[in-house]
């Protein structure tokens, strides 16, 4: 046996996530000075000033527990998307909300179909629970490959999971992808569709999926998160639209009982009210990211499609050393880490001179980059 008995065998093959630089692990490292984060698709801007003030007002009431499931928080985020407030499960970031679903619906035997490269939770999740993930490619632009996900279905499996926009590709969904997963998906597996960069999308006229969504007859769940589009990704904070109540309840059954922090909440409340701050932020990014892919594409590496705030490109060869070259400079974008995709890099939209920054490096990168046949 490999390594120590507490190590389930399912766990062992599992890499742990530590060691990413963050902006609190680099503010305690005295050789970075100001480092640019473009790894994490965080959004570059401080947080409205209105949640700050309510973070502030609320910060003395910590002593007490949060609330489990915020009625306020549901019933606001019910009204900007008519799911109802008993079908809403809101989470520790909607990752939380992502790993319940494998807890709640997975058993050894049991197989999940999901989209790769694609955000690692599903794989990690149904892994975790002792079920098969079922890897399906992309297609070449990004896109998650819907007919491959449908034919990868047979009687073990009991979730879907697709990503719009993809996660590190940047490709939404089309509307006839939408329709065909809401169609083809079996009336008695649970279709999630992790929409952690709608905001994105809509705000350049993007429907997201809700709107197929509605139109199946088996379960569905969307997840959102108030980390991209509204600047909390410190304070963990997303959410699940469900079907129905319960598979909302189904949710709640396996998530921690006191899983989100009380300012956190009062922090989401005050981010969806400022609905005019975010979106000044989206339109800052979007423009900066019509900018960097322009640059991008201007030193000969076409960028994939993205209506995210971030965009990626393949190097031709291993990025490793070229992201690695970056980071001993104090600029962190990154790899993808799929098996296969070794070549390919994911950049966030920071700041104008962030990007420029980074471009910067990247051109004197790419002057030197080995050549490809
Ligand atoms: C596609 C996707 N889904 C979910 C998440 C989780 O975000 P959070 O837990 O901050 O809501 C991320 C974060 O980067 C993501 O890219």
């Amino acid at each position: 046996m490999d390594g120590p008995r507490f190590l389930s065998a399912r766990v062992r093959g599992l890499a742990a996530f530590s060691g990413v630089p963050t902006s609190a692990s680099l503010a305690r490292d005295p050789s970075s000075v100001s480092p640019v984060l473009l790894h994490l698709n965080e959004c570059p801007f401080a947080p409205s000033p209105r949640v700050v003030d309510a973070i502030c007002k609320a910060a003395a009431g910590v002593n007490r527990y949060g609330d489990p499931r915020p009625d306020d928080l549901a019933a606001a985020l019910s009204r900007r998307t008519g799911v109802p407030a008993s079908n809403i499960v809101i989470g520790n970031g909607s990752d939380e909300v992502l790993a319940l679903v494998p807890m709640m619906a997975l058993n050894p035997g049991d197989s999940a179909v999901m989209p790769t490269p694609s955000f690692p939770r599903y794989r990690i999740g149904t892994t975790i629970m002792g079920a098969q993930p079922r890897m399906v490619r992309n297609l070449p632009d990004g896109r998650n490959d819907v007919s491959g996900l449908l034919a990868a279905i047979d009687a073990s499996t009991k979730v879907v999971f697709a990503c719009t926009p993809n996660n590190p590709s940047g490709a939404p969904l089309t509307r006839a992808d939408l329709d065909a997963l809401v169609l083809g998906v079996p009336d008695d597996v649970l279709l999630v569709m992790d929409e952690a960069y709608f905001e994105f999308d809509a705000a350049e006229g993007g429907e997201g999926a809700l709107s197929a969504l509605r139109e199946r007859r088996g379960p569905w769940l969307s997840t959102r998160t108030l980390s991209k589009a509204y600047a909390l990704a410190g304070l963990r904070i997303g959410y699940g639209l469900a079907s129905s109540e319960e598979l909302a309840l189904g949710l709640v059954r396996v998530k921690l009982n006191f899983n989100l922090s009380s300012l956190s909440v009062v922090a989401a409340l005050a981010a969806l009210e400022d609905e005019a701050y975010a979106q000044s932020c989206m339109a800052r990014t979007i423009a900066e990211r019509g900018r960097v892919g322009a640059a991008l594409r201007a030193l000969g590496y076409p960028t994939l499609p993205s209506r995210a705030n971030f965009l990626s490109f393949d190097y031709r060869v291993n990025s490793l050393p070229l992201i690695l070259g970056l980071a001993r400079q104090g600029v962190f974008i990154r790899e993808w880490r799929d098996p296969g995709f070794e070549t390919f890099v994911r950049m966030t939209i920071g700041l104008p001179q962030e990007n420029d920054r980074t471009l910067q490096l990247l051109s004197e990168a790419f002057a030197q980059a080995p050549v490809c046949a």
